[in-house]
């Protein structure tokens, strides 16, 4: 399942097309890892860590942090709720562990999740996988292919229209 989910999300960061939509939406571009990671750092995974995971949520693993997430849609994500609710019983972090997100690092985390909340594995939780490059393509078809993974996917789509024959 897992495994399934992040060739999933693999292929989605690797494709093309959505890279360029996505990179058209968010022209402010947020970088998980530079602008949202530490945030989460600083201020959540103390108690919503890899150990220590408060209600459940983790910050180290992206599928828990997506069910706290509208991606698209920040006002309708319950992450962003708790972090700007002005009462101090609900609002995150807890008023006794620490200061509240400034106005910046809300707004970068609205933006980072207005423009899809896409989350990128810290290295050491990515699969390592093997490139494959297919050379014995038509020039049209090999121009396509700017990832790897957009061999794969050509060559899972071949094999699929071939056995339709
Ligand atoms: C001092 C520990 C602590 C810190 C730091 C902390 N939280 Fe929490 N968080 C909790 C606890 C305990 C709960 C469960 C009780 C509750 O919902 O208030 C919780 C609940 C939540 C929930 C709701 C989960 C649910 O099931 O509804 C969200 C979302 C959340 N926290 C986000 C954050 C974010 C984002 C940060 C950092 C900006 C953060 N928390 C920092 C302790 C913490």
């Amino acid at each position: 399942m897992c495994i399934r989910l992040t060739i999933i999300a693999l292929a989605m960061i690797h494709s093309p097309i959505l890279l360029r939509s996505i990179t058209a939406k968010d022209n402010g571009s947020i970088d998980f890892s530079s602008d949202i990671r530490p945030i989460f750092k600083q201020h959540c995974a103390a108690c919503h860590g890899g150990v220590k995971q408060a209600a459940e949520l983790s910050f180290v693993y992206a599928e828990s942090v997506g069910k706290f997430l509208e991606p698209g849609n920040p006002d309708a994500s319950k992450l962003i709720q708790r972090i700007v609710d002005e009462d101090e019983d609900n609002r995150m972090p807890p008023a006794s562990h620490g200061r509240r997100l400034s106005k910046e690092e809300v707004e970068t985390i609205k933006r980072w999740v207005l423009s899809g909340a896409r989350w990128e594995s810290h290295w050491a939780y990515r699969i390592p996988r093997r490139s494959v490059i297919k050379t014995d393509l038509e020039p049209e078809l090999a121009n396509w292919c700017r990832e790897p993974m957009d061999s794969l996917v050509l060559a899972g789509q071949r094999e699929k229209s071939s056995r339709g024959r």
